[in-house]
């Protein structure tokens, strides 16, 4: 987005959750799951969307140019080092887009130069402006990023700002990659680069800040207060190491203390809750409780004092309406008697659309579920639809699972399972536990060798007939698998969540030849 498309006082939102989010251990998406949340972005409003780093996988190439296809409002950017063979792998991945955008970065911190790069700072200026003038040879809406800037010298940052900007960059992102900032001294780099840089003025300036320290909104939020007028973030701060300046922290700031900052920002709110949920069940990272925005406990009031205030008038104790980030209003819904009209009613209010052959499987596992639980609240929907959602693309469908266990008995596995020809599979095997027993007898039919290095349970809501969520993660050659499974019998949604994986890693496989 060029400068003169900026509206007055508004905050560009540039969403890295593909990007610089996908980079954390174990968050690996697939490339449908990577459209959908590309799909959901643009409902979330978000101005652009960095779609990935083409040239660091076929698969990553082929996500970013399918979303370049499909999602036609956002910006799409791809990010290229300051390669030629990159910057031509990125464009390649992107050219089709309505509104494309090359992110070229490279780093610009003597610790990184001298030792990592090995390079001069003259080598890294001139690299630098070569870079972004072969990207505009490709798009005008190039953006440049001096890697590690936060510990740049300043006066060397205001060089490659000019430089770059000379040469054709018209964003100039501001990376603190480490997390090594603070406000102040964040800020005073923003203010010096608006004085400094003769040219800025031809530029939006970006920020990129990371949470090792836990200030990564802080710092954002600073810099936009001194001139920067675009924020990169993601998705519920998933990314690198502690992660990047969250989305919807950096949104609601804006909004709620728009007294404070008078800016705006493109974003839906109410797309917002929507949206944390998706990345969170598609990624396998779930959102601690106390998180700001989106955690279970953002809105939740315990003391007495604080629900007696919130009754008699809301403002008291709350900042922020939950309705303004879509948290659904109601939790307690429907039961063993709701039809399919209000299934399909609640569905909608919970912003799903589902297709008429996946709606008729929902509403079978919810009439399944409601027969095993009284009450069906919000959350058990949502977990339900994920679940139904996460055995459309398998490999493998696992058909029956039957568990002997306790402490007298030797834990004992029976699996039955439909392998991808069609045919029907089953086997046993014994194990430590029930679940080790169930992964075993797994492992002898499907036979792809992984170690699994998580495996937690949690509850959807409370209550002894609650369903059971878990999440377990596997690791093959170095990569990490992430996998889900959901069901009133922990046993089973432990099996589940295991096929879930190895059918992840078994895609992924398939996908990279
Ligand atoms: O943290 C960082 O510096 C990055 C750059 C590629 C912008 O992610
Ligand atoms: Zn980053």
């Amino acid at each position: 987005m060029a400068k003169g498309m900026l509206e007055k006082n508004q905050v560009i939102i540039f969403d890295t959750t593909l990007r610089d989010g996908e980079q954390a251990a174990g968050g690996r998406l697939n490339i449908q799951e990577k459209l959908e949340i590309a799909k959901q972005l643009d409902k979330l409003g978000v101005d652009v969307i960095e779609a990935g780093f083409p040239v660091s996988s076929p698969g990553d190439f082929e996500a970013v140019s399918l979303i370049t296809q499909e999602v036609r409002r956002p910006t799409i950017c791809a990010l290229a080092r300051a390669h030629p063979k990159d910057i031509d792998r990125a464009w390649e991945a992107i050219k089709e887009a309505e509104h494309p955008r090359l992110h070229v970065f490279l780093s610009a911190s003597d610790i990184h130069l001298l030792h990592q790069l090995k390079k001069t700072r003259e080598e890294i200026l001139q690299t630098s402006s070569d870079m972004v003038a072969r990207a505009k040879k490709y798009t005008d809406d190039v953006e440049f990023s001096p890697m590690d800037a936060s510990r740049a010298e300043p006066e060397y940052i205001y060089q490659i700002v000019e430089a770059v900007i000379d040469a054709g960059a018209i964003t100039i992102n501001i990376p603190d990659t480490v997390g090594y900032a603070i406000p102040e001294e964040f800020g005073n780099l923003i203010e010096g680069i608006l004085k400094n840089v003769p040219n800025i003025k031809q530029a939006v300036i970006s920020v990129h800040c990371h949470n090792d320290l836990g200030l990564a909104v802080a710092n954002s939020l600073e810099a936009v207060r001194r001139g920067a007028r675009q924020v990169e973030c993601t998705i519920n701060g998933i990314g690198e190491r502690a992660g990047n300046a969250s989305l919807e922290e950096i949104a609601m700031a804006i909004k709620t203390r728009q007294d404070f900052f008078n800016l705006t920002t493109g974003i839906d709110t109410t797309q917002i809750y929507k949206t944390s949920r998706l990345v969170s069940e598609r990624t396998g990272f779930g959102v601690q409780p106390n998180k700001a925005i989106v955690g279970a406990n953002a809105f939740r009031h315990e003391s007495g004092i604080h629900q007696d205030g919130v009754i008699k008038m809301p403002l008291t104790y709350e900042i922020m309406d939950p309705r303004t980030v879509g948290i659904p209003a109601s939790s307690l819904v429907l039961g063993k008697l709701s039809g399919r009209h209000a299934f399909k009613e609640r569905l909608a209010e919970l912003g799903y659309s589902l297709s008429e052959e996946d709606f008729n499987r929902a509403f079978s596992a919810f009439k399944e579920l409601a027969d095993k639980k009284r009450e069906i609240t919000d959350k058990d929907i949502e977990s339900l639809v994920a679940e139904e959602q996460r055995t459309v693309s398998e490999v493998y469908h696992l058909d029956r699972v039957q568990v002997s266990c306790g402490d007298r008995g030797i834990p004992t596995a029976a699996i039955r399972l439909t392998a991808p020809d069609g045919q029907v599979l089953a086997d046993a095997a014994l194990g430590t536990g029930p679940v080790d027993a169930v992964c075993k007898a797994i492992n002898r039919l499907v036979k792809v060798p992984n170690v699994l290095t998580e495996f937690s349970v949690k509850s959807v809501t409370e209550g002894i007939d609650a369903i059971g969520e878990v999440l377990i993660r596997i690791e093959s050659e170095g990569i990490t698998y992430t996998g889900r499974g959901a069901d009133t019998d922990i046993i089973v949604a432990s099996a589940k969540a295991y096929m879930n994986a190895l059918n992840r890693l078994l895609a992924s496989k398939k996908s990279s030849g």
